[in-house]
């Protein structure tokens, strides 16, 4: 009989709240590897995202985005995957595993990162951050959406990126490494 694969868990979630850091803690938990759709997408061109969005604009990272899904429903299994804040709009997001929304208040998530020693550094780096007020209308504008299509949310608020982890493997009863 053929071995069952195990399905994809897919990290969606507005920018900065942890979806890269729970990925890394889930594949520590799981003994699964954990890739980022933004680093497939930057080894793919050869440059930063920030120079994508500047030099070809934001459709052109949004079909980046649509190739990769497409990448990974053919191609990857027994991952753990975290995304860019919008990576949830590519169609049949469902198809590549189970996805999770991590959700804390738009505040909280701008505050910690303004407040982190390399805030600057990581705002830099999202030029959709680049407006306080704007992105704070774009989380709103999202949050029924990223609800929508995830099988679960989370919250994550006040929560160490070990703790989310451990919830999301509990609801999804997913077996951690021995
Ligand atoms: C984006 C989020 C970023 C990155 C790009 C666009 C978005 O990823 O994909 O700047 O549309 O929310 P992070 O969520 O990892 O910051």
């Amino acid at each position: 009989m053929q071995k069952k694969k195990k399905q994809n868990i897919v990290l969606i979630g507005f920018m900065g709240v942890g979806k890269g850091r729970t990925a890394r803690a889930l594949a520590e938990l799981t003994g699964r590897f954990a890739i980022d759709t933004d680093d497939l997408i930057e080894s793919r061109i050869k440059m930063k995202i920030r120079s994508l969005f500047a030099e070809q604009g934001e459709p052109a990272f949004r079909k980046l985005e649509r190739t990769v899904a497409g990448w990974l429903v053919e191609n990857v299994q027994e991952t753990v995957i975290s995304t860019g804040g919008g990576f949830f709009a590519v169609p049949k997001i469902r198809k590549i595993g189970k996805v999770v929304y991590l959700h804390a208040e738009v505040e909280s998530i701008l505050a910690t990162i303004q407040q982190h020693p390399d805030g600057a550094k990581k705002i830099k780096k999202r030029p959709l951050l680049a407006d306080l007020e704007k992105a704070k209308e774009l989380f709103a504008k999202r949050l029924p959406l990223y609800r929508s299509c995830a099988h679960l949310e989370i919250d994550v608020q006040g929560k160490s990126a070990e703790a989310v982890a451990e919830e999301i493997c509990l609801q999804l009863g997913i077996q951690k490494r021995d």
